[in-house]
């Protein structure tokens, strides 16, 4: 038995965010904040924290799954997290991160596995990887009924075929294709587009042609808003950090901390305390006792 979820009220006065609040909170030059999320107790968190966008990102497949990137991780598996995640929100917009593979084929393929993340998972929304053709599957699930943000610049899921995890648009040619994939998502119909990895400049001259709103990571401040890995401003893994983390908390520390205390208190019987047990009446140990007798005393 370990405890059950505990409600808080931390959010029952703040309205949902819908699509219409965040196109509103760009036109007025309100900062929005998006973070992801991959299960419940950090969808708690999130809420409680008052964010605008939670995105349960196929960044779980690294981040809480042990795989090495987001390529393996399946439609299956980001379902389960989605829907753990969605019992956990009210307020903020859910959006569901399509994994690799699972919309690039055709129309009908993306439709299907968007329809998926809203009836199975409770996803407002979706988000996919990359401009080109893959405007076109944006295209096909906004016509299906469901909103879709696109992602641009470093897309993790077509990593190799960048040249690895690295900043994109450095030249300008490169620079003119990151807009071009930008502007053919707009024109397709997302109601928002995230900026991966692109030098600020250019992000500043990318802004003036972006009408719906556009939240970066690593690609400056001119964006109306920014997304982090929760996994990331928490520091809860150790080793390799991208340039554009900042860390909030140290929070993977406090868990090692955490348990090797409890570790210490378990072998020097500190824990547990009388505090941490259940009583019994004494009459009733009495009689337990006179029932089974004691095998110290049987022994002896
Ligand atoms: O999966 C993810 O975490 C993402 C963010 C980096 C935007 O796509």
């Amino acid at each position: 038995m370990s405890s059950p979820p505990r409600r808080d009220d931390s959010s029952a006065s703040r309205p949902p965010v819908t699509l219409m609040k965040l196109a509103e909170k760009r036109a007025l030059g309100e900062p929005i904040v998006m973070v992801t999320a991959y299960d419940h107790p950090s969808a708690k968190a999130v809420e409680a924290a008052g964010v605008d966008i939670v995105l349960v990102g196929d960044s779980a497949a690294n981040n809480v799954l042990g795989y090495p990137d987001t390529v393996p991780v399946t439609v299956e598996e980001m379902l389960m997290l989605s829907a753990a995640v969605r019992r956990g929100l009210e307020t903020p917009l859910m959006v569901g991160d399509l994994p690799f593979g699972s919309y690039e084929a055709s129309d009908a393929q993306a439709i299907a596995t968007a329809h998926r993340f809203v009836k199975e998972a409770g996803c407002d929304a979706v988000k996919l990887e990359g401009g080109g053709a893959m405007a076109e599957r944006a295209r096909a699930i906004v016509r299906a009924g469901v909103p879709v943000m696109g992602h641009v610049g470093l897309t993790p899921q077509t990593a190799t075929a960048l040249g690895g995890y690295r900043a994109q648009g450095r030249t300008a040619a490169r620079a003119k294709a990151v807009l071009g994939d930008a502007l053919a998502l707009q024109e397709a119909g997302c109601f928002s587009i995230v900026f991966e990895a692109i030098p600020a400049g250019v992000t500043d001259v990318i802004m003036e042609f972006m009408e719906v709103p556009v939240i970066g990571i690593g690609a400056g401040a001119s964006t109306d808003g920014q997304v982090l890995v929760l996994h990331d401003l928490l520091a809860i893994h150790t080793g390799f950090k991208p340039k554009f983390v900042k860390e909030y908390a140290a929070i993977g520390e406090a868990m090692v901390e955490g348990v090797r205390a409890y570790a210490e208190e378990v072998r020097s019987r500190a824990f547990p305390g009388p505090q941490h047990s259940y009583g019994i009446a004494p009459e009733e140990l009495q009689r337990l006792r006179a029932a089974v007798g004691s095998r110290r005393q049987t022994a002896a």
